[in-house]
């Protein structure tokens, strides 16, 4: 295997996964970033994302000397003390839905206009970001050097589990109109065995939008089909296994839930609405999934409030509420379009006193949306006196909480797990009275 000099910009998830896997893999990675106190923090081997076996990657890759940290994505290119330039340059930058849904590009035109006339002749900018179909082209032609090529190849890798995505993904996908790029970037995960696609750059960039929308789907229909086991007596636990046998189908991603959320799939879906929009196409499948999801958030709402009032409609003054969980999922510590936060905002607009409780954030965490809420560091402070607890993130220590002990500590022993998580059986003899999704 060749080793590579690269250059890594951006280090938030996908970048400093990135920069610290390919280190792993024995290539020489300098990761850059805008944020100097970051930059310090990362090169002292403080890694302030929660992410399992990322900091151990990053201070295997620091005391090896394969990975280090610069600030500004020049310095990462033409790193002062190496010999040689970045042979590939990744662009692992924010790109946030913009107006309309559109993904703003501000940060990448950015950091391609500081990095233009450092390149070095055949270096390979390889677009790792998720962006609109049309950047690989569009990032050509803002270099402006016919000596460079353009490389897209999306990232799939989930949060909580970035590290194990990235050294065992499921495909690898480069996409580029030059084929010898595109065939330098594929080389750097040979290690990896993974089934690889090679295509030209569109193709890439829409592989992103495309598998992330269809699990956006997956998970609204899983969602609809919760509430018609609901209405019908069927348990959706029962259903989605029965499916799921089905190889076609799969078993993973048909839990219920309060919606989907995180910093992906809400992006990603509207974003897709918008390049759907301007080919004219209208893509009533994937705007139904959209619509269902925020459905989902109120569909919660009205169940905490038949739970704890015994109405579907009304209003949750005077109620207060204990929640259990807050981050968009288990194991993460990001807040990022969190259903949990969406639900909460929603129950406080009705008028509920809230405070919760998630193992991965403290009293003083701050974050939009936060300031209604009253973040407590203990799981029986979250059910003193509440007339109903409500799961919201599916932590698995939440099962083995002491059910019992939480009953006699609130105002009326009422739970609505919005992720089926709790053994029904245990609420039942801890003298709960109990809600969950699709358990007719
Ligand atoms: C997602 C994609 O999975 C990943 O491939 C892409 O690179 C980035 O976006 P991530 O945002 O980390 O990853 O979250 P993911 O694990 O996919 O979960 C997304 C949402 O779906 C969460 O809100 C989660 O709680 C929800 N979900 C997931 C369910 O409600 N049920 C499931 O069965 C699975």
């Amino acid at each position: 295997m060749f080793i590579r000099r690269i250059a890594v910009v951006g280090t938030g998830y996908v970048g400093l996964t990135t920069g610290a896997c390919l280190a792993s893999l024995g290539h020489r990675v300098v990761c850059a970033d805008v944020d100097p106190d970051k930059i310090a923090r990362l090169s002292r081997g403080e890694v302030d994302i929660l992410e399992p076996r990322l900091a151990e990657l990053v201070a295997e890759g620091l005391a090896a000397g394969r990975l280090s940290f610069v600030l500004g994505a020049k310095a990462a290119v033409v790193p002062a003390d190496a010999d040689s330039a970045a042979e590939i340059v990744f662009l692992c930058v924010p790109t946030p839905m913009g107006v309309g849904g559109v993904a703003d590009l501000g940060s990448v035109e950015a950091v391609l206009a500081e990095i233009t006339d450092v390149l070095a002749p055949d270096t390979v900018v390889v677009n790792k970001s998720t962006v609109p179909v049309g950047t690989a082209d569009r990032t050509l032609e803002l270099l402006g050097r016919e000596d460079v090529a353009v490389v897209s190849n999306p990232e799939f890798l989930r949060e909580g589990s970035a590290v194990e995505d990235f050294l065992k993904p499921d495909r690898i996908v480069v996409g580029s109109r030059s084929q010898d790029a595109a065939e330098r970037v594929a080389a750097l995960y040979s290690r990896l065995g993974a089934p690889t696609v090679l295509t030209d750059a569109a193709s890439a960039e829409l592989v992103k939008y495309s598998a992330n929308c269809f699990l956006a789907m997956k998970l609204s229909y899983v969602n609809a089909m919760a509430e018609l086991c609901e209405r019908l007596g069927a348990d959706i636990g029962d259903v989605t296994e029965g499916m799921g046998y089905d190889r076609r189908i799969g078993q993973s991603y048909l839990k219920p839930g309060p919606g989907w959320g995180g910093s992906c799939l809400p992006k990603d879906t509207r974003a897709m609405l918008q390049i759907a929009d301007s080919a004219d196409f209208e893509f009533r499948l994937l705007r139904a999934a959209i619509d269902t999801n925020e459905r989902q958030r109120q569909r919660i709402v009205d169940k905490v409030r038949q739970a704890v009032t015994g109405r579907r409609s009304g209003t949750l003054s005077h109620a207060r509420l204990g929640l259990l969980g807050l981050t968009f999922k288990a194991h993460t510590d990001d807040l990022r379009d969190s259903p949990a936060l969406a639900v909460a905002a929603m129950l406080r607009q009705d008028g509920a006193e809230l405070v919760a409780y998630d193992p991965a954030l403290s009293a003083d965490t701050a974050h939009p949306g936060l300031e209604s809420i009253s973040v407590v560091e203990d799981p029986e402070l979250a059910a003193k006196d509440v007339d109903a607890l409500v799961v919201l993130t599916e932590w698995p220590q939440f099962r083995s909480l002491d059910w019992p002990r939480l009953a006699e500590l609130t105002r009326q022993p009422v739970v609505v797990d919005t992720r089926n998580l709790i053994d029904p059986d245990v609420l039942a003899r801890a003298g709960f009275r109990w809600d969950g999704l699709g358990r007719g």
